[in-house]
């Protein structure tokens, strides 16, 4: 396994890095989830940002990401990006997931950071099952690791005990 790949329990918005991912939805709007907690540990500032970015563009579509600052949080950036609703497998999941990670990536080598974390995008309330969302995770996370030496860190923030034993046992 790739010595820049880190896995920890807790809670995202306590994590100090330069990228924090956010599981978003396409309106931008945090207002359940780990959204919701970056939303407030991160401040007004990231609230105001998104609504900007809502207005201008019209949302996040599945798969993509756009660009907050990271106000209140030991970060330099919020890369906000929305994972796929689970509809039983058939509707691009997979691949859309594998997006979100890739292109959540591909900006922070853009942005010029080194250390990202991640949570366990569309395992909460979007109903991915959780096994398979993390082996997408890790196989974006590895195939890109493998091109590219600019990142230093790819932190995994697992807030449940579920997905952090999932993650525990693929990474051994
Ligand atoms: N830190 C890290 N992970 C967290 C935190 C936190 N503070 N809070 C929740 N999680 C974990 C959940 O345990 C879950 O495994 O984040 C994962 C994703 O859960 P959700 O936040 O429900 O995200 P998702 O399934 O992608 O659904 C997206 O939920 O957050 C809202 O606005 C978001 O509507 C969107 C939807």
């Amino acid at each position: 396994m790739c010595h820049r790949i880190k896995l920890i329990k807790g809670d995202i918005t306590k994590v100090s890095t330069e990228v924090i991912v956010n599981a978003a939805n396409t309106s931008l709007i945090g207002t359940s989830g780990v959204a919701s907690d970056i939303h407030k540990a991160g401040g007004i500032v990231i609230d105001q940002q998104c609504m900007d970015i809502r207005r201008r563009l019209g949302g996040c579509k599945t798969g993509e990401i756009v660009v907050t600052d990271a106000g209140n949080l030991d970060a330099r950036y919020v890369i906000h990006t929305v994972g796929p609703v689970w509809k039983g497998g058939e509707k691009k999941e997979a691949e859309l997931l594998y997006s979100c990670y890739i292109n959540s990536l591909r900006e922070a080598v853009r942005l010029e950071c080194k250390k990202i974390a991640f949570p366990n995008i569309s395992t909460g309330i979007y109903r991915y099952p959780k096994k398979e969302a993390a082996m997408i995770a890790l196989k974006a996370v590895e195939e890109f690791l493998s091109e590219n030496s600019t990142i230093e860190e790819v932190l995994f923030v697992a807030y449940d005990e579920e997905n952090y034993e999932i993650y525990e046992e693929l990474l051994k």
